[in-house]
């Protein structure tokens, strides 16, 4: 950047206010002979016809690794170049808030983890994070395994019938009723009843992604609001969602009073090992609805993403017998029989493997979204405060010129011996969980909960797509904006 634009940036950083700057320097700006970013401009039907990451991989391939998106008079910055993935989320993270992601899922997380920004997102992040220590996570592995013992005996019976299992669903009420017991303490049982509350959950899921792919937000509109049934049955279900989760709090509140406490860095109640009694116990200060919000949000994080991983897993395992049975091996010689233990984490390599790759080429969000809070330059391109920014993971994952055969399902491009892949050893061409101070909290609790799944899943069954199963490119079902809900449709079991 020029001489002014250098001044602006640096006055800005000290703090000058940006409307300020922006009166002061338009006429620069237009003097200026800075360098644009490309453009793209197109009809909205172009992204809208198929889950809109694919099309953005083909604009990506034609102008790189940063363009602009127009529709009309909106306009997006799309990503897909680690450096400047890791200049947005990591070196320069304070210039960036979560812009839009906030606005659709305000409705159900409120000013949880994942939407929140600025000092309360600071105080939050360091109430939680201690909660998700190496003893609870090894302490879950149990609860994993219990958890996908019963899905296990579900399928036995499938398998005794011969009959085909749609194994998403499966997957999301495994992982639901994982993460129930994990945050709350509190048992779904989604995989055995359907009561109200496993109803709400599903309703205002469908709900966050309806409105992320919306051309308007029609739920804004007054009357609308009010009178439409599908936001009706949203408040009610978001009603008995917060009525249930208040019952829960008072519950274990009641927990903590009558225990002996003795907080320290490692607390851990063995009856209630969930995330909310760590909380409560260690005296977090918190309005009850801003607790609330967090294991909303929590509950949603850690939900649909984990059952998509594994669904996609499982497709690309049925597609490939030869990882399949180097998967088989492995879990055999490791295993056995038996359930996994925190031990077995680090043996089970080769599924670990299967896992990095699944995610590699099925990345749960697709899309990281930002909106810059003041001026910056990406990739050499000044950009300015307010603009919305859409990181493709999906482009960092799948570019040509970084992956060898980048569309293939190869666990074996990670050596077993060397380090699992992550954003820091990939240096950002690989960004499962994100990167920078906003990683996800889960990462350890995800990645463990889908090794025991798999690994005790494939220990027990074959799996194959159903015969008359439709292409999984057909079904591509997703939400814009925080999830990919994948379907890997019909898996049958034999
Ligand atoms: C954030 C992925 C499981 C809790 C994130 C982000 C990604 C991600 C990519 C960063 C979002 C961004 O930068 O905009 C995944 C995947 C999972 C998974 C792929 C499963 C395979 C979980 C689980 C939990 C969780 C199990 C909770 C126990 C969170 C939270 C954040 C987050 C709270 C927000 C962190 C912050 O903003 O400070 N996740 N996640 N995630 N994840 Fe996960």
């Amino acid at each position: 950047p020029g001489f002014p634009a250098l001044l602006k940036n640096s006055l800005a950083k000290v703090g000058t206010p940006s409307e300020i700057l922006d009166f002061l320097f338009k006429w620069m700006e237009v003097s200026e002979d800075y360098p644009k970013v490309p453009e793209a401009k197109g009809s909205i039907r172009a992204v809208q016809s198929e889950a809109f990451f694919i099309p953005l991989y083909e604009l990506y391939l034609t102008y790189g690794g940063i363009f602009r998106l127009t529709f009309g008079p909106k306009s997006f910055l799309i990503v897909s170049d680690p450096s400047i993935a890791k200049h947005v989320l990591r070196d320069n993270s304070k210039a960036y808030s979560k812009g839009i992601l906030a606005e659709i899922l305000e409705f159900v997380m409120g000013k949880g983890l994942i939407p929140a920004d600025g000092e309360l997102w600071r105080v939050r992040r360091r109430a939680i994070v201690p909660a998700l220590h190496q003893k609870y996570v090894a302490a879950m592995i149990s609860l994993f395994g219990q958890a996908t013992d019963r899905l296990c005996k579900k399928l036995d019976a499938a398998a005794s019938d011969g009959e085909d299992v749609e194994m998403e669903s499966l997957f999301s009420h495994l992982t639901l009723d994982i993460i129930g017991k994990a945050v709350f303490n509190y048992d779904f049982d989604s995989l055995t009843n359907n009561a109200g509350i496993v109803e709400a959950v599903y309703t205002v899921l469908r709900e966050a992604e309806n409105r992320s792919v919306a051309p308007i937000p029609f739920w804004e509109i007054p009357i609308w609001k009010d009178i439409s049934p599908q936001q009706r049955k949203v408040n009610e279900a978001l009603k008995l969602i917060n009525s249930t989760l208040d019952d829960l709090i008072a519950i274990c509140k009641r927990m903590v009073e009558e225990e002996e406490l003795q907080f320290h860095e490692e607390y851990m109640n063995e009856k209630d090992p969930s995330i909310l009694h760590f909380l409560l116990a260690s005296g977090d200060d918190v309005s009850s609805k801003q607790l609330r919000d967090d294991l909303m949000t929590l509950l949603i994080a850690g939900h649909e993403t984990s059952a998509a991983v594994l669904t996609w897993a499982f497709y690309l395992l049925s597609k490939e017998p030869s990882v399949m049975s180097k998967l088989q091996n492995e879990v055999d010689s490791v295993l056995g029989d038996r359930f996994p233990t925190i031990e077995d984490m680090k043996k089970l390599k080769y599924t670990t493997r299967v896992i990095n790759e699944a995610l590699r080429l099925y990345p749960q969000p697709p899309v990281l979204i930002r909106r810059s809070l003041e001026n910056d330059v990406l990739g050499g391109y000044p950009i300015k405060r307010g603009e919305d920014i859409f990181i493709s993971v999906w482009n960092l994952h799948r570019c040509p010129k970084h992956w060898e055969d980048a569309d293939k399902f190869n666990p074996e491009r990670w050596p077993l011996d060397g380090p699992n892949p992550n954003e820091t050893n990939q240096n950002f061409s690989y960004l499962p969980f994100g990167g920078g101070p906003r990683k996800c909290v889960g990462d350890m609790f995800a990645s463990f909960e889908n090794v025991v799944a798999v690994a005790m899943l494939v220990q027990r069954f074959n799996f194959q797509m159903a015969l008359g199963a439709p292409p999984v490119s057909d079904l591509f079902f997703y939400l814009f904006i925080y999830f990919l809900l994948a379907d890997s449709s019909k898996v049958r079991i034999g």
